[in-house]
């Protein structure tokens, strides 16, 4: 199912994408290419959350890999928001990221929704095979991207959230509730910050994961008091507890052909 040449593919784009300014780490960058080229469902990629266009670029690149000439993002680009609050009501990111697509070539397989995610779920109608979730990183805002996309989540279909193990409730909560305790989610991990799993109409289907989910979700709960109620772990012991919890969660790096193995081919 990985397309051929992919590692060498991989690191072309990876190289191509590092000058682009965002939030992803190497590891990271590794996985969400993956997660672009391997389709494990049919319908499109829909990026939440953009910025400067780091994952947008990546994605583009990475779906073209499997053949999609398109991928769809939603950002309304202005600030604030709550993982830039520094920049007040500033046009935050708009012109970087159209500068950026052009500049990777990528600008005519983009889709850019200018607005707010909760704007575009109740006009969205496209089936989609991987839902990028990386916009407000609060319990509210990661809670209403699921839901508000999750009617159209394809069979088989890869959910991803950012931000997983820093000090945001969204991620984590999301993840473990909404998501690691859902019968309908089954193949599950985290990567670097990027929580993963793979979405199931049918309940049956997950059934062979529920003890790896289940010792996934005591892990990441451990994370759940720290960042409750939009808490930050405080220096001392509490951000000692926070780290150690995280160091509790393998979140090392994907090998593509386990991550083919892992997961069910819907594409
Ligand atoms: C962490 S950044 C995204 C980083 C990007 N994925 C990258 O790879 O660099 C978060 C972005 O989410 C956007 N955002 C915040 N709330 C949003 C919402 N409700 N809908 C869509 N985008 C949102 C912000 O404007 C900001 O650009």
């Amino acid at each position: 199912m990985l397309p051929p040449d992919f590692i060498a593919s991989r690191d072309t784009i990876l190289h191509d994408v590092a000058d682009v300014e965002g939030h992803l780490s190497w590891k990271e960058m590794c996985f969400l290419c993956l997660l672009g080229a391997v389709p494990t469902a049919r319908g499109s990629i829909l990026e939440i959350g953009s910025f400067k266009g780091r994952s947008t670029v990546l994605l583009a690149k990475a779906a073209a890999l499997a053949g999609d000439d398109r991928v769809h993002a939603v950002d309304p680009l202005n600030a604030p928001s709550s993982t830039d609050p520094d920049l007040g009501d500033a046009n935050s990111s708009a012109d970087d990221f159209h500068d950026n697509l052009h500049r990777k070539g990528v600008s005519e397989r983009v889709t850019h929704h200018a607005m707010r995610s909760e704007e575009l779920a109740p006009e969205w109608s496209e089936p989609l095979r991987l839902l990028w979730i990386d916009g407000d990183h609060t319990i509210e805002g990661t809670r209403r991207d699921l839901e508000g996309f999750r009617p159209f989540l394809a069979d088989g279909a890869i959910v991803a959230i950012h931000d997983v193990l820093h000090a945001f409730e969204g991620g984590a909560r999301v993840f473990a509730e909404d998501m690691l305790l859902s019968r309908h989610f089954g193949a599950s991990g985290v990567v670097g910050s990027i929580a993963w799993s793979q979405y199931h109409a049918d309940p049956a289907e997950t059934e062979r994961h529920r003890p790896a989910k289940l010792d996934l979700y005591r892990r990441v709960a451990r994370l759940i008091p720290y960042v409750a109620f939009a808490g930050r772990p405080s220096p001392g012991l509490s951000k000692f507890g926070f780290k150690l919890a995280r160091w509790r969660i393998p979140h090392g790096p994907m090998e593509p052909d386990r991550f083919v193995r892992m997961v069910e081919h819907r594409g």
